[in-house]
């Protein structure tokens, strides 16, 4: 059998699902020849044995088990990657994904009109009501509103993780794709050298009914962190954008601790001032512990100890170097404003740079 699509499934706890998620994707590619290949992240429920069994005795199934890795982008990644195929698809496992859309997206790759198809929830014959809390749904349209002007494209579901694309052109941009987070499908798009023809078809987002989903406030970071670097055509990397957007709460933690220190405790602005860049300083280093160098997260009482007081030393080298350059551009050009943003650009970096090399030793 010579595969035309292969429909790339990645999965995590969907043990429950799979067997109902083949059935109906075989029913609705009648005559097509195709195969599902489920990339599961060694699932605590046995998704991979399970996908493995039924692949022992189905060809059409294959199952790549991966083993101390998570994520939803690089699994796609993966998948696409595995295949020989013409065309390849994402879906999800849970049965949000309407698989009867299948036959017409794959008839619209077929024509050789477009490169991408994607399933779409907010075009007609759309929506979204069924499988979204209100607050997913917000972040979702808002997120797309937000994508869409960074990356100027013209999709309407720029968020969907159900999409069918030419094999080739993933192997073509596949180096520069990013494997973590959710967004695989902007990744695409943003990558694309060229502008990529792009068709969107409707359907209806059905509920969850076995399971639970993987979609948390970390994956909203990664996808602000992704269409920055992608707008700013990968200039800024991942990790810098997050340690800046780290420092951002940092301020609006230093001016809240400020307040509320002045007005409760009655101390004086030096006092005040103190506690608030220690607060700020320690969230910091506790925010970009946990997320912007989470693959190199300190553990542990003592070496997160011996962590904060390193990143308070870097903080107060970058602060000296941040108010030096400020001072130089302010004595020579009087320019305040210039001056301050210099500093701060300065002194961003400069924290950056040290804390990745002696707080968390990465590069
Ligand atoms: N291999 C692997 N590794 N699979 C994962 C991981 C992971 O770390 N996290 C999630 N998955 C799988 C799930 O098992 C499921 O099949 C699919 O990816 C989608 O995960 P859900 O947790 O169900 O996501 P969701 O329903 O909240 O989000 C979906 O809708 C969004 C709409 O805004 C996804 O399709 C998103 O891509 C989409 O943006
Ligand atoms: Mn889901």
């Amino acid at each position: 059998m010579i595969v035309e699509l292969s429909i790339v499934v990645p999965t995590f706890n969907e043990r429950l699902n799979l067997p109902t998620l083949i059935e109906r994707t075989g029913a609705a590619l009648d005559g097509v020849a195709w195969e599902l290949i489920i990339v599961d992240d060694d699932s605590p429920d046995g998704t991979a044995s399970l996908g493995k069994e039924i692949a022992s005795r189905d060809p059409r199934i294959r199952c790549i088990r991966r083993v101390n890795r998570r994520g939803l982008a690089g699994a796609c990644i993966e998948g696409m990657l595995s295949s020989s195929a013409p065309f390849v698809a994402v879906m999800d496992a849970d049965l949000q994904h309407d698989e009867t859309i299948l036959p017409r997206m794959l008839a619209r790759m077929r024509s050789g009109e477009v490169d991408l198809v994607v399933g779409s929830r907010y075009v007609p014959g759309g929506s979204a009501d069924g499988g979204f809390s209100s607050l997913r749904a917000w972040i979702s349209r808002w997120g797309t509103v937000v994508a869409k002007r960074a990356l100027n494209v013209e999709l309407n579901d720029l968020m969907s993780g159900f999409f069918m694309v030419r094999r080739e052109l993933v192997e073509f941009i596949a180096p520069q794709l990013v494997d973590s987070g959710f967004k695989i499908l902007v990744d695409i798009i943003a990558s694309a050298e060229q502008p990529l023809r792009i068709e969107e078809i409707g359907f209806r987002f059905r509920e969850r009914t076995s399971g639970e989903s993987k979609l948390d406030a970390r994956v909203g970071l990664d996808f602000v962190g992704l269409v920055l670097n992608k707008a700013t055509h990968g200039v800024l990397p991942l990790r810098f954008i997050f340690f800046t957007l780290v420092g951002v709460s940092g301020v609006l933690i230093h001016f809240a601790v400020l307040r509320f220190s002045m007005a409760l405790f009655e101390v004086t602005f030096t006092t005040a001032q103190t506690l608030a860049t220690i607060a700020a300083m320690t969230t910091n280093f506790l925010i970009n512990n946990a997320v912007t160098y989470r693959d190199a997260r300190l553990r542990g009482v003592i070496a997160i100890t011996r962590g904060l007081l390193l990143f308070y030393l870097v903080c107060a080298v970058g602060a000296v170097a941040n108010v030096s350059v400020a001072s130089w551009i302010y004595d020579n050009y009087e320019l305040w404003f210039l001056a301050a943003m210099t500093g701060i650009a300065m002194g961003s970096v400069w924290n950056f740079a040290l804390s990745s090399f002696f707080v968390w030793r990465k590069t």
